[in-house]
């Protein structure tokens, strides 16, 4: 593992607990960071910071902007401000065709996917501006650049989140706080095991590599995106696929 520089850094991540998160946060640890899980899993919190070496976790639903406005402040207030927002909170919903998609697992899937990573950009932010520097990255997907057939929501939320990255980066560029996204094709996870068998080889066979990609690949390429040294790219959505999305 390279040794990367998030020495004090205080980093938020959402979905702290999910396969993704969890990755993020060891290799967060390992950097250096400061590391506060937030998730709207209770039972995991207690048991995810203790595995990963994080600081501190706190139940938190992106959908709710009342839950983030009091968990960024616990945060500034704990810790003394929050550098990193890393945005990973989020589902699948339903599988099947637009045509007879279910009208709630979409507005569910916007509501997570998309209006958490805009809530959480909300409310962090003016912590980040106070800090006069900050990293914010969130987990898009390959399905929001490229569109797979029977994730309609997922797609367009993770368009959405791309669509938010561009705007925020610029929005901010004149400051020391950058921006980016992460767009993976299939990682293993639980997201992934939750699929059904046919979707599954669906995505999978996508990937010229062959193979799923594995959390700690997301880590690593999240935790450069954190650091200083990501200094010159915001507003981008980087490809994690195993050579699936070539532009
Ligand atoms: N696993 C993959 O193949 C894959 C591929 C591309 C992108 N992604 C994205 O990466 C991110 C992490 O995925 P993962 O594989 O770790 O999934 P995961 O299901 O393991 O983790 C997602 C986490 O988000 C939490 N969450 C869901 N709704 C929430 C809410 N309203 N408020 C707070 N927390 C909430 C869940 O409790 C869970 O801990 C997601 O945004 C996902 O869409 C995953």
């Amino acid at each position: 593992m390279n040794q990367l520089d998030l020495n004090q850094r205080v980093a938020v991540i959402t979905g702290g607990t999910g396969g993704i998160g969890k990755a993020i946060a060891t290799r967060f640890v390992a950097s250096g960071a400061k590391v506060i899980l937030w998730d709207r899993q209770p039972d995991a919190l207690s048991a995810v910071v203790a595995e990963t070496g994080s600081a501190a976790g706190d139940v938190v639903d992106v959908t709710d902007q009342a839950s983030l406005a009091r968990a960024a402040a616990g945060v500034a207030e704990q810790f003394g401000g929050i550098d990193i927002l890393i945005n990973a909170a989020g589902i699948n919903g339903a599988i099947g065709p637009v045509e007879s998609y279910p009208v709630e697992s979409w507005h569910q899937v916007m509501a997570v996917n998309l209006t958490g990573v805009f809530l959480s950009c909300r409310e962090v932010l003016p912590y980040l501006r106070r800090a006069r520097h900050g990293r914010i990255v969130n987990l898009s997907s390959v399905g929001g650049k490229e569109g797979n057939p029977n994730q309609g929501a997922y797609g367009a939320s993770k368009a959405g989140v791309i669509a938010l990255t561009k705007s925020l980066g610029k929005e901010l560029a004149d400051t020391d706080i950058r921006v980016n996204a992460v767009a993976p094709a299939a990682i293993e996870s639980e997201m992934l095991a939750k699929m059904t068998e046919e979707q599954r080889a669906f995505v999978l066979a996508k990937i010229p590599m062959g193979r799923a990609g594995r959390p700690d690949e997301v880590a690593a390429m999240v935790a450069w995106l954190a650091t200083e040294e990501c200094s010159f790219t915001t507003g981008a959505t980087l490809d994690l696929t195993g050579g699936r999305a070539t532009y």
